[in-house]
């Protein structure tokens, strides 16, 4: 089914992801070691983007600071472990203009038994991005993957007061210090239903989504609310389904102010008409941005492979720069070594910018070229 194969491909049990060492405990200890890095630090706003640490000096722009001109962001996926490795760190800390947590603000790390929240890995994060002036884009609140294992045993006169405390603790926890939040991730199935194998869909039905939007709402008024999925960047099916759902939720005052476009596509997988459906969701009134981009190929990679990849991220960016609406692009993850891709799709692969040597591939001067070559941002937007 899956073309530009998105996460959950059908392989029903989520992922043992290859990657790095065990996380919760080492992480909880990267977490304290950044913290330490960071009160090292004078607390500035931190490097400018344009200040690249050395890993980079090739590297001749930040992506950041011309997405910035252009008046777009420019993020990566990573975390407290991942930042505590000095030339992953040094990729973020010269590119970025955001950061989006790929795993600890998830409902198993902030609440892994009921009611007993534990935000420190955010809390790491944020703390990092805001000593190097980057904005956090909040993922997620309620998602049927990755939750703690307490959440299935409930029934639905339980469930729905559990996810509604969880939301609201976790967004006010974090008012302030996101600037959006995925509310909800990947509710709908590739022919555009509602998701089977989502607990709040079998038990709440299709009312939990905008009880979510309701609920993170008055926690946080001022974070944008953001419905989030995979396999909706063409027009089809699945994002017919959601389109018509941010239609309804706007039509009757529902809080929702974004869609996120995951992107995890495949070489080649650019859809032609990206733009037009970016385009119909922002008539709709709401933000659009590209939360979790990456290409993969079957890997060895050929330099052939890897100078159409560029073409791919060239196009996104492009994409996402001829769209007002759209706030940026994220790319999930830094180097070739730690992305979530070849442990769920084994034999691909090399679907990021950096290489498992922390060095930019051809897609860097793509995205840098598509970047320079917009027009810079005016007042008006
Ligand atoms: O923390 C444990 C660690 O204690 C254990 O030793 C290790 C052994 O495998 O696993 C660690 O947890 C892994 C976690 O990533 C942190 O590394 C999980 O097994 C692994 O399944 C999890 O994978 C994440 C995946 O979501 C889970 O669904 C990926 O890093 C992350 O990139 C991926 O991101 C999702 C987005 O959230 C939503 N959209 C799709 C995207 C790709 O699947």
């Amino acid at each position: 089914m899956v073309t530009t194969a998105g996460p959950a491909d059908g392989s029903a049990p989520r992922r043992a992801v290859r990657r790095r060492a065990p996380l919760v405990g080492a992480t909880a200890a990267c977490a304290a070691l950044l913290l330490t890095a960071l009160t090292a630090c004078d607390g500035s706003t931190g490097p400018a983007p344009s200040s690249a640490p050395a890993a980079h000096e090739t590297a001749p722009a930040s992506l950041g600071a011309l997405a910035a001109r252009a008046g777009k962001d420019v993020g990566f996926a990573t975390g407290p472990d991942l930042l505590a490795i000095a030339p992953l760190k040094a990729v973020v800390d010269a590119q970025a203009t955001l950061v989006t947590p790929e795993n600890v603000m998830k409902w198993q790390y902030t609440e892994p038994s009921q009611g007993h929240f534990d935000f420190s890995q955010g809390d790491a994060l944020v703390a990092y991005a805001q000593a190097a002036g980057k904005k956090v884009y909040g993922h997620n609140l309620v998602w049927h993957s990755q939750l703690a294992p307490w959440v299935a045993g409930l029934d639905a006169a339980a469930l729905r007061p559990a996810m509604e405390n969880h939301v609201r603790q976790q967004a006010e926890h974090f008012k302030g210090k996101v600037v959006a939040w995925d509310v909800v991730n990947e509710a709908f199935d590739e022919d555009g239903t509602r998701r089977d194998d989502s607990p709040f869909q079998q038990k709440l039905g299709d009312g939990y989504i905008e009880d979510a939007f309701r609920t993170a709402h008055a926690a946080d008024p001022n974070a944008k609310l953001c419905y989030n999925d995979y396999n909706i960047e063409n027009i089809g099916a699945k994002s017919d389904a959601v389109y018509a759902m941010v239609k309804d939720f706007r039509s009757r005052g529902v809080p929702i102010d974004c869609v996120g476009f995951q992107s995890h596509l495949v070489l080649g997988g650019v859809p032609q008409d990206f733009v037009e459906n970016l385009e119909r969701f922002a008539a709709l009134g709401v933000d659009v941005r590209i939360t979790e981009l990456d290409i993969r190929m079957a890997t060895p990679a050929s330099d052939g492979d890897l100078a159409r990849q560029a073409d791919d991220y060239r196009t996104v960016f492009a994409d996402c720069l001829a769209v007002a609406a759209c706030q940026g692009v994220t790319i999930w993850g830094v180097t070739d070594k730690y992305s979530w891709v070849p442990t769920t799709f084994p034999g691909q692969g090399a679907a990021l910018v950096w290489d498992d040597d922390v060095q930019p591939k051809p897609a860097f001067e793509a995205i840098a070229g598509a970047l320079r070559d917009a027009p810079p941002a005016t007042p008006e937007g």
